[in-house]
């Protein structure tokens, strides 16, 4: 079987699909813009901010995480923040990002929509043109704020429907079940946006069908849970319905214990169309290269399988069907064949 190597990941047509732009702040980055903005930060190091990535659980990597989006106030925060991430895409050889970022973190602190949509859409823009990577943004709803608010946001950003693609649902999954948001997937779709949400990360396999049923969603970020209901994973099949799974994720927050218990290519090889991404690069140790490369160290991906999961990344891509097969016709047919 023919292992991969780092250069090879890099070389293969890749979309990152799965990625807080909030999660990418690195810490120091969060340094800078504390001074920029002159906040006072608890940690006096950012070894001491690195020491403080441990976690038991999604919710205790939540607590820091809002913490961290502290520093993000002015639309040149937003601008660096996304940029940084993009040359780490360039570096990785990413052709096309479909990040995700949280107003309501924002909003809460009187950073207004237009100031972040000003510096994360610049900054994507710049991207495209200097690097050739597209991008479209995915506006993600708080689930464990109250659905009300999730549908006052919506209403804040229609005017500003141009500047992003999709809605997106994160935040703290157990106890906050997908149908509560139904509404809210209702007026986005028929305002012709794209659909995701988060779901059976630690949240059980009903969450899944829901995000499914009740919100029509076109992917499923996470969705590792869905091994535990047969039916779903039937289900999942016969449809092809993507699901962004983030394996460096599930291991920090214990969703699995070690990698070496992470059923990334059983799934893959199972014919579920899975894609690898990174979720929060700076909090889970490392970046989309770094993610397959902690898989293979653990599983042993052969090239196919990667091949397979640029492929997947791709296809459940929201991209225009002229850009997808340009990138499609970049894949080593001879891997996926063998
Ligand atoms: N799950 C839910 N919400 C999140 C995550 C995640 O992995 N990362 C950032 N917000
Ligand atoms: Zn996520």
């Amino acid at each position: 079987m023919a292992r991969v190597t780092r250069d090879y990941i890099k070389s293969l047509p890749k979309a990152e699909l799965h990625m807080h732009l909030e999660g990418s702040l690195e810490p120091e980055l969060m340094f800078q813009l504390a001074e920029r903005n002159k906040i006072k930060l608890r940690f006096k190091s950012i070894e001491e901010v690195k020491k403080a990535y441990k976690f038991k659980d999604l919710q205790s990597f939540l607590d820091i995480y809002y913490e961290g989006a502290n520093v993000l106030r002015r639309s040149e925060d937003f601008y660096d923040l996304t940029t940084a991430y993009l040359q780490r895409c360039m570096d990785d050889g990413i052709d096309h990002v479909e990040p995700f970022f949280d107003p309501q973190t924002h909003l809460a602190r009187g950073v207004g929509l237009e100031v972040q949509l000003e510096g994360i859409g610049a900054a994507l823009r710049d991207a495209g043109s200097r690097w050739g990577i597209s991008s479209g943004l995915i506006l993600c709803i708080l689930r464990h704020l109250p659905p009300e608010e999730g549908m006052q946001l919506y209403q804040l950003a229609r005017p500003m429907i141009g500047e992003f693609i999709g809605i997106g649902l994160d935040s703290s999954e157990l106890n906050h079940p997908p149908r509560k948001f139904s509404h809210i997937y209702e007026a986005a779709r028929a305002d012709g946006l794209k659909l995701v949400a988060h779901a059976g990360e630690e949240g059980p396999p009903t969450y899944v069908w829901e995000a499914l049923q009740m919100l029509k969603v076109q992917r499923i970020d996470h969705g590792v849970q869905a091994l535990n209901d047969n039916k779903l994973v039937e289900h999942l099949i016969n449809q092809q319905i993507p699901l962004t799974v983030c394996p460096n994720s599930n291991v920090r927050l214990k969703v699995f214990e070690k990698m070496c218990d992470h059923p990334i290519l059983q799934m893959l090889d199972q014919g579920m169309n899975v894609s690898i991404n990174s979720d929060d690069p700076a909090y889970f140790g490392g970046y989309l290269v770094d993610n397959f490369m902690e898989v293979d160290k653990a599983l042993e991906m052969s090239r196919k399988h990667a091949a397979l999961l640029a492929r997947n990344s791709i296809t459940a891509a929201f991209l225009d069907p002229q850009r997808k097969a340009q990138l499609l016709a970049r894949l080593p047919l001879e891997e996926i064949r063998s």
